[in-house]
């Protein structure tokens, strides 16, 4: 038996330490919390993703009476964005949470679901992506999908 460890590295930044491309990435993403669809749980996400060639997409959380049909801000923003620009890689991602009135003082992290198609884009184009987890007390940078996801499933699992 062989027992092992997993770490996950990420720091904490007040968003006054961040620099200006990152502090405007997470306005973007704040920006998409008043186009959220979240009738059922008050809880508004906004997400917003940077591409290599600089293009922005954001996006909001879509939620459905039917509730498993909704989908997560962080989905919504990053298929928005890889279906644009297939061909172009993403640099960064900034995930904002506001309910009862403000943005969340530490950030929320994404949900299982959303780490997996995250990972996949960052493995479709070999590129990290560094993730800005906003909290208006901390915000946390984690410079790789894979940081959130170890003992992942990915393409070459396949291979079997
Ligand atoms: N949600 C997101 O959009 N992103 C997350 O990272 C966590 C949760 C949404 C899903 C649902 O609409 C609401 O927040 C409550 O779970």
């Amino acid at each position: 038996m062989e027992k092992k460890t997993i770490e996950t590295n990420y720091t904490v930044y007040n968003f006054d330490e961040l620099s200006e491309s990152y502090q405007m990435l997470i306005n973007k993403a704040k920006e998409q919390v008043s186009k959220a669809y979240a009738p059922y749980s008050g809880f508004s996400v906004g997400a917003a993703v940077e591409l290599e060639n600089g293009e922005i997409f954001a996006g909001s959380n879509q939620e459905n009476s039917a509730y498993p049909s909704g989908l997560c801000a962080e989905r919504v923003a990053m298929f928005y964005a890889n279906a644009q620009f297939p061909n172009v890689a993403v640099k960064s991602m900034a995930i904002v949470a506001f309910t009862k009135g403000i943005f969340l003082p530490d950030p929320i992290t994404p949900c299982g679901s959303c780490r997996q198609v995250l990972l996949e884009t960052e493995m479709r184009f070999d590129q990290n992506i560094n993730i800005l987890l906003y909290g208006t007390k901390n915000t946390y940078l984690i410079e790789n999908v894979k940081e959130l996801l170890p003992l992942c499933f990915e393409k070459s699992s396949l291979q079997g």
